[in-house]
């Protein structure tokens, strides 16, 4: 991991729980799929026990998609403006998570706000993380927003879905300062770096909470 600037990760990294069958998890991503590929990465050397049964994009042109091609995993791509209403945009993806048995939904960089309709199919199964220290800079320009403000410290949030944007309970924060020479490119590298340790340890840990039916059934 990059040690060129200072960061804290909370609550501290302890050891991967281990799954056994494999956490089954679908991915929803729009963009680039860095995170996504990180958790590629981690299934593929057998260092995380998830087994990614799909990706969901709403983009054509999304990055993730030629990663998921190269991992094999499947993928579909189901764009919100094919659909009359977006209960139904989301019941297609919906009926698709099922139909793959997933376990646990990961929202690794999916820039589609959800309604109560799909919140409620996975209530403490689904997972979101988002460039901030939540709750400041809530939505999708958190990264440009944390700089216009003038913020010195930042980070980034992995958090249960709830039906309020940006909300829901936190499961793993990173912080790290802001330069007064980072721009949005640089900061957002930055946070990324930190977002592929966080995420597949909230993963690790919603899987453990699911798996131990903690947080009841569906
Ligand atoms: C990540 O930085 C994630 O925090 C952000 O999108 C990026 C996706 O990067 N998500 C949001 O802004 C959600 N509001 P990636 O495609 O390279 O994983």
């Amino acid at each position: 991991m990059d040690k060129s600037f200072n960061y804290i990760l909370s609550p501290e990294i302890s050891e991967f729980r281990r799954f056994s069958p494999k956490l089954k998890i679908g991915v929803l991503a729009s963009g680039k799929g860095t995170n996504f590929q990180e958790l590629i990465n981690l299934s593929e050397k057998g260092d995380l026990d998830i087994d990614i049964k799909v990706l969901i994009t709403n983009k054509e042109s999304a990055g993730c998609i030629k990663r998921a091609e190269t991992a094999k995993i499947p993928h579909k791509i189901i764009r919100d403006k094919d659909f009359s209403q977006k209960e139904l945009f989301e019941l297609e993806i919906v009926n698709t998570l099922i139909r793959y048995e997933v376990e646990l939904v990961v929202m690794a960089g999916w820039m589609k706000i959800v309604t109560p309709f799909f919140v409620d199919k996975f209530k403490n199964k689904m997972i979101n993380i988002h460039p901030s220290l939540l709750p400041a800079y809530k939505g999708g320009s958190a990264v440009k927003d944390s700089i216009l403000n003038g913020s010195k410290i930042t980070g980034c949030s992995v958090h249960f879905v709830e039906k309020e944007v940006d909300s829901g309970s936190l499961i793993m924060q990173a912080a790290l300062p802001i330069r007064d020479d980072d721009d949005i490119e640089s900061l957002t590298r930055k946070i990324q770096i930190l977002e592929h340790k966080i995420l597949p340890h909230s993963i690790s840990h919603a899987g453990f909470l699911i798996r131990s039916n903690f947080m009841g059934n569906y």
